[in-house]
Formats: structure tokens, C-alpha cells, sequence
């Protein structure tokens, strides 16, 4: 048996039932590919059936508003992907006639939508003869021929996108590629993969050379940055609570936040209180900034570290921009402050 087809036959008996291998619509694959993108298939699942269901074509979704699309996606992280999709529904019904492309050459026009989801949507949708690579691929590629140039290298790019595509199955290339990704969520993981019990162990040569373990091989290109974010709660005496929407590029942009105060390093009560952001708020009274988590709260993003605290002012009346607390739960917010949110129960 080929490669291709004993991922295939592979699949056939070890596939999950999920929502978007019953469609062909390439509207609800996208979603999907959008959703699953650095996101696993457990997580991804819940955010697939409240989009789908608020969302059950492209026209709804261009209808919404970004703060509806954004609190739809709250807790799922990677922002920019759930702006660029709505960006691109409402591309679609203006430049598209509001038909969801679904070659490949129409979808990659689409804002967020790069190699990968063009391949993956066009070739389950439409068979086009169209390779995908995401980090599954990536590995079983690497593992089986036994590749050792990096997977984020200019060189390995080419060598894994040639290597994916000489073995596309022709015949069904949308069943394929879920295949190869499928079998390496499962079967080939990054941690214990399953070898013991593995259909392909015959002719993989990292099995044969004891190299599971070592590929795929990546660069380590980015350094992580150290960032520590002070929010400043300010709560009024008529229920009320300061909140104002992120905006530029950086992370979290539409979503909303208590007042930030961005040092360079972590600050003191003290420091806080001489800080201009803070005089702005207690102007109102003498207030004091309690902190609220003893123990700074480390939160990763991919390339930073946030070093997280809360800050709870008393203030008597509410500043500009303050919301009334039994509404807060309406505003998209970063994982971090829902958490917070929940913590306190506002
Ligand atoms: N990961 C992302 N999209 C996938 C798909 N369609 N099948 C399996 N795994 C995936």
C-alpha cells in the first residue's frame, strides 16, 4: 500500500464524527478551517456550533456587528482571525455577489485566508488538487521520510510542500488532506505517539532510526517578551465600572479592558497610586489601589509573557467610559479579565 492510501484506510476506521465533514459548504468548512486554525479540535468544537447556528451563512455573518462577531469568539484567542473573518463575509457579499468562493485562485483573496485554508476548503470542497500543511502534516511528513531540515526554514518549506504534494491522493485530495491531518492529531502526536499500534511503522524512518522522538526539527526563531500589565478596576459607588476598548494593532484589538497601566517591570501599590493613570480616576476621592491577585498572573501568548495584575480602586462617582456591572458580561474581553470577571463575580 501506498503512503497515501494507508493514511486513507487509516482514517476510514479511526475518524471522528465531526460537524463539518458532513458538509461540502464551503461557507461552514471555512469556519471551521478558521476556528481550527492553532486552536485543537476539543476547543474548536463548541465555538464551531454557536457560530454556525448564530451564523448559518456568510450573509448573516457579514450582518453582525464586530463586537457580536468578538464576543462569539471571546476565550478562543488569535483575535485577528475572527476580525479577518468577518472582514471577508463582508468582502464576499460586496466583490463575490455573496457566492463563498471555493477555489482555491477566489479564496485566497479572502483576508485571513493564506495557503493552508485555501488548500484545505478547495480541495474538500471541490477536489482541487491542492496539498495542505499545517503542524499535523508537518510532523508525519517529517517523521515518515525521515526529513531533517526545519519545518519553519525557507528550504524546508519547499522540501515538505513538494514532498505533500507528490503524495496527494488524486482520486479524493479533500479526504486526504483530513486524513494526514487526522492521523497526526491522533495517531503520530507530538508527545507519545502511538507507534506500537501503527499501520505506517513498516517504512516510517524515524521509526526505523529511533528518531521519533527528534522530528520534526524547528527553529527557534522568536523570543518570548516579557510584558506586565497593571488593570486598574475602578469601581464606582452607583455600580458602576471603568472599561474602554482596545484599539491599535497589538493584541486583543476590539476587545475590551479595565484601564491598563503597561510597565516594565512589576510595580508596587505605591507606585500605582503615583501614577498618572490612577490620579485620573481618584481624582474623584482619596482612593486607594488594592491589589487584587496577590501573586501575579502569568499569562502566555505565543511570542509574549504577560505578567498580569489587578488593581481595585473605590472610587465615588464613575469616570467617562464607566459601565454599569450587570452589564459587563455583554463586553468581549481577553480570557484573562473574564477570568477575573468570573473570579469576582461582578
Ligand atoms: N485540523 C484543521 N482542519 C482539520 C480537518 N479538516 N481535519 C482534521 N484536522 C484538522
Amino acid at each position: 500500500m501506498s503512503f497515501s492510501t494507508s493514511i486513507i484506510s487509516w482514517y476510514t476506521i479511526h475518524k471522528r464524527d465531526l460537524p463539518w465533514r458532513k458538509t461540502k459548504d464551503p461557507y461552514l468548512v471555512w469556519l471551521s478551517e478558521i476556528i481550527l486554525q492553532q486552536t485543537k479540535v476539543s476547543q474548536g468544537l463548541p465555538y464551531y456550533e454557536s457560530f454556525s447556528k448564530m451564523f448559518p451563512n456568510v450573509a448573516d455573518l457579514a450582518n453582525a456587528s464586530e463586537d457580536e462577531v468578538l464576543k462569539l469568539w471571546e476565550g478562543l484567542g488569535y483575535y485577528s482571525r475572527a476580525r479577518n473573518m468577518h472582514h471577508s463575509a463582508k468582502f464576499v457579499i460586496k466583490e463575490m455577489k455573496g457566492i463563498f468562493p471555493v477555489s482555491y485562485q477566489k479564496l485566497i483573496q479572502l483576508k485571513g485566508v493564506g495557503d493552508y485554508t485555501a488548500s484545505a476548503i478547495s480541495s474538500i470542497c471541490k477536489g482541487e488538487a491542492k496539498a495542505v500543511l499545517d503542524g499535523n502534516v508537518f510532523r508525519v511528513l517529517a517523521r515518515f521520510f525521515g526529513i531533517t531540515v526545519p519545518i519553519n526554514s525557507t528550504e524546508g518549506l519547499k522540501i515538505f510542500k513538494k514532498i505533500a504534494e507528490n503524495h496527494l491522493f488524486l482520486k479524493d485530495t479533500g479526504t486526504y488532506n483530513q486524513a494526514i491531518m487526522e492521523f497526526g492529531a491522533l495517531q503520530c502526536k507530538p508527545r507519545l505517539p502511538n507507534c506500537s499500534n501503527c499501520p505506517l511503522t513498516k517504512k516510517c524512518l524515524a521509526y526505523n532510526t529511533g528518531k521519533v522522538s527528534l522530528l520534526p526539527i524547528k527553529l527557534n526563531k522568536t523570543k518570548v517578551k516579557n510584558r506586565y500589565f497593571n488593570f486598574l478596576v475602578v469601581i464606582s459607588s452607583d455600580r458602576k465600572i471603568a472599561l474602554e476598548q482596545r484599539s491599535g494593532k497589538g493584541i486583543w484589538q476590539g476587545l475590551y479592558q479595565f484601564p491598563l497601566l503597561e510597565t516594565s517591570k512589576s510595580i508596587s501599590s505605591k507606585e500605582i497610586m503615583k501614577s498618572s493613570n490612577f490620579l485620573n480616576y481618584s481624582v474623584l476621592e482619596t482612593s486607594k489601589a488594592v491589589l487584587f491577585n496577590n501573586e501575579e498572573i502569568i499569562h502566555k501568548l505565543t511570542h509574549q509573557k504577560l505578567h498580569v495584575k489587578f488593581w481595585i480602586i473605590y472610587s465615588k462617582s464613575a469616570p467617562v467610559g464607566a459601565v454599569a456591572i450587570k452589564e459587563i458580561k455583554k463586553y468581549a474581553v481577553p480570557i484573562v479579565v473574564k477570568r477575573f470577571i468570573d473570579k469576582m463575580n461582578l
